[in-house]
């Protein structure tokens, strides 16, 4: 097929279904939105933030990038946290991570012939480096990615941490918690980390 009428005729067929349930639905979504998470995780199409975690739209804000990394120069994603906490008033952060990362899995190997993807990937090799004795000791390449999967997470909530806008927000008495959690492909599940931060201390 070289068109898109596949995302026409599935769109036409979603907004009826949503329409037939309740008629009001898109009117009154259309004049505000008020979510409560901003998420941040991967671009990963199996990892798709509303659905796994059940909520409609309106619900979550949503940035995602490849390998869920919160890179301090970004302005992109600085830029979505900013709104989200500044002008949204979101009450949670959540970084989420998902085991057998590709990202994770091609900053394990020491490459440089990639292009501009090894620039990103970097981040997450010097979150590597620093655990490297730990995630090493495991005896599979997959138990060493799930590894490093969950250390990346919990240093991209560090790095939220740090984010002028989290912090001023926290110095200013908002309510805000920073989570990092992590998404098993293959049973669809969600584990916490319990990594949470809920002030600037
Ligand atoms: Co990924």
């Amino acid at each position: 097929m070289s068109n898109i009428d596949e995302l026409f005729s599935n769109n036409r067929a979603w907004s009826n279904g949503v329409r037939t349930v309740d008629p009001e639905y898109f009117k009154r979504l259309s004049t505000q939105q008020a979510p409560k998470y901003l998420w941040i995780g991967c671009s990963d199409s199996r990892v798709p933030a509303n659905q796994i975690v059940d909520l409609p739209p309106g619900e979550v804000f949503v940035h995602r990038n490849i390998a869920n990394v919160v890179v301090h120069t970004d302005l992109n994603c600085l830029s979505v946290i900013q709104y989200a906490v500044a002008v949204l008033k979101v009450e949670h952060i959540v970084v989420c991570g998902h085991y057998g990362c590709g990202g994770v899995m091609a900053a394990l190997d020491d490459r440089f012939d990639r292009g501009l993807i090894d620039n990103w990937l970097r981040h997450i090799r010097d979150v590597y480096l620093e655990h490297q004795d730990e995630i090493d000791a495991f005896d599979t390449d997959q138990a060493k990615v799930n590894r490093l999967c969950e250390h990346n997470v919990m240093r991209q909530v560090n790095n939220v941490c740090k984010v002028p806008t989290v912090r001023s927000a926290w110095s200013e008495g908002q309510s805000l918690s920073v989570h990092g959690v992590i998404y098993g492909l293959e049973d669809g599940l969600l584990k916490n980390l319990n990594v949470s931060v809920s002030s600037g201390d």
